[in-house]
């Protein structure tokens, strides 16, 4: 097998790079970049990045403090930044159509909001994003609590795989067909970047961000040497954290753990595979933390949230239609629209729903094709509606399984335009995305 074939065997620790930690910038220009994706010594990866590197600065800011960057377009298309999950303004949303003007070449837009929750969040591009975000426009955006939990290290966890050719470059053909009608681009080379890349000691707790920035791809993760518990999902926290045996991250979806590290060697973060574990990258462990007592690993302090009014919810339904093997496949699909909701394929100049502010809303996700789709809307998070009926995790992203529903509650209480999309960011492209106004 290729070295380069997704399920090598050696060890990747030696690709983690050294990112810098830098104190977050005024500025995100966004331009060319070349990055060693492939072992040191071997080619460079011609790519796109924010302030010279791919993944982009990581952005931090306290939690209620106003957000204010200038982001320059210097990559020779049109482009925009969304802050994922974000709960902000809708004119700093950053989807250019629906938001904002496309941001053109050598041009640049203000944004400004303020962060009102803390957690874990990201940036990317918002134009042509199953492009430019293959292509490494991207970064964590980090929204610290006013009183942070007791942690050791605070690192961030960026999981993404490429489709790399023989010479080392982004394989082309980025609105392949083939790839949006099944599972999107998913890429033959996978790896975590840990940030900032320091050694830990075992005994000490960290706090792990893992944000899966992948454009198709689900990662399952499994952590080995740490123990301890989810804190939150989608930036949001747990009102009682998990156990973290099965940890399955949707493009665009995060996850907070909380943990002890129990080994001497490393923590190694693994995606099982049918071929076996995958090793995406490791934190060293160097000696031992002494001093830290255990103690048990407690919840977050939560947002501000909203509680839905279920009593006088307007319930909507939105099926997920098309893509391979599927009726609509086999008609033929027209200028590429493989993916539909409610068999309406990419925007209309009407909403898919037209919400008061403050409505509760119950929305019945269907799916209704042979493949999982994660469903992330804009603006606001929602809660998943567990089997037993009950309200659960609270997100901006939710995966739905093929041939599964899966009901969500969310109080659209953030006036403006929101876009419904699905993140496998390929389906996108192929219309799998609405609208909804909030008035
Ligand atoms: Cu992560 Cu429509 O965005
Ligand atoms: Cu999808």
């Amino acid at each position: 097998m290729n070295r380069r074939e997704f399920l090598i065997t050696t060890s990747v620790a030696a690709l983690v790079p050294r990112i810098t930690l830098a104190s977050t910038p005024t500025e995100l220009v966004a331009q060319p970049v070349s990055a060693q994706l492939l072992p040191d010594g071997e080619p460079t990866t011609p790519m796109l990045g924010f302030n010279g590197s791919t993944p982009g600065p990581v952005l931090r800011v306290r939690q209620g403090e106003i957000f204010d960057i200038r982001f320059l377009n210097q990559i020779g298309e049109g482009s925009a930044v969304h802050w994922h999950g974000l709960r902000i303004d809708n004119a700093m949303d950053g989807v250019p159509g629906l938001t904002q003007d496309v941001v053109e070449v050598d041009a640049e837009f203000a944004y400004r909001f303020r962060a009102s929750d803390a957690g874990t969040f990201w940036y990317h591009s918002h134009n042509r994003s199953w492009e430019q975000v293959a292509k490494g426009l991207y970064g964590p955006l980090i929204v610290e609590e006013l009183t942070p939990p007791d942690v050791d290290h605070d690192l961030i966890v960026l999981i993404d795989d490429w489709r790399m050719t023989e010479a080392g470059t982004l394989a082309d053909g980025f609105e392949n067909m083939h790839d949006q009608a099944h599972q999107g681009r998913l890429g033959n080379y996978a790896r975590a970047l840990v940030e900032p890349s320091t050694p830990v000691r075992r005994g000490d707790r960290v706090r792990l961000r893992l944000i899966n920035v992948a454009t198709d791809r689900i990662f399952p993760v499994e952590i080995e040497g740490a123990d301890g518990k989810i804190v939150a999902n989608d930036g949001m926290p747990l009102v009682s954290p998990q156990e973290l045996s099965s940890l399955i991250l949707a493009p665009a979806q995060r996850a907070d753990i909380i943990a002890d590290i129990t080994s001497p060697d490393q923590i190694a973060f693994m995606f099982p595979t049918q071929d076996g574990p995958y090793l995406l990258g490791e934190i060293p462990v160097e000696d031992a933390n002494t001093e830290r007592q255990p103690s048990e690993i407690s919840a977050l302090l939560p947002n501000e949230v909203t509680q839905p009014d279920l009593d006088n919810a307007a319930s909507l339904t939105l099926t997920m239609e098309g893509g391979a093997m599927s009726r609509r496949m086999m008609q033929g699909m027209m200028g590429g629209d493989i993916w539909a909701f409610n068999g309406q394929s990419g925007l209309t100049d009407t909403p898919f729903h037209l919400f008061e502010r403050g409505q509760t809303a119950r929305i019945r996700l269907v799916n209704d094709t042979r493949f999982p789709h994660g469903i992330h809307l804009h603006g606001h998070h929602f809660f998943e509606v567990g089997a037993d009926d009950g309200l659960g995790a609270f997100r901006d992203t939710t995966l739905v399984d093929a041939g599964e529903t899966r009901d969500i509650v969310c109080v659209f209480d953030n006036p403006g335009k929101w876009l419904l999309h699905c993140h496998m960011l390929g389906h996108q492209a192929a219309g799998m995305k609405t609208w909804v106004e909030v008035a």
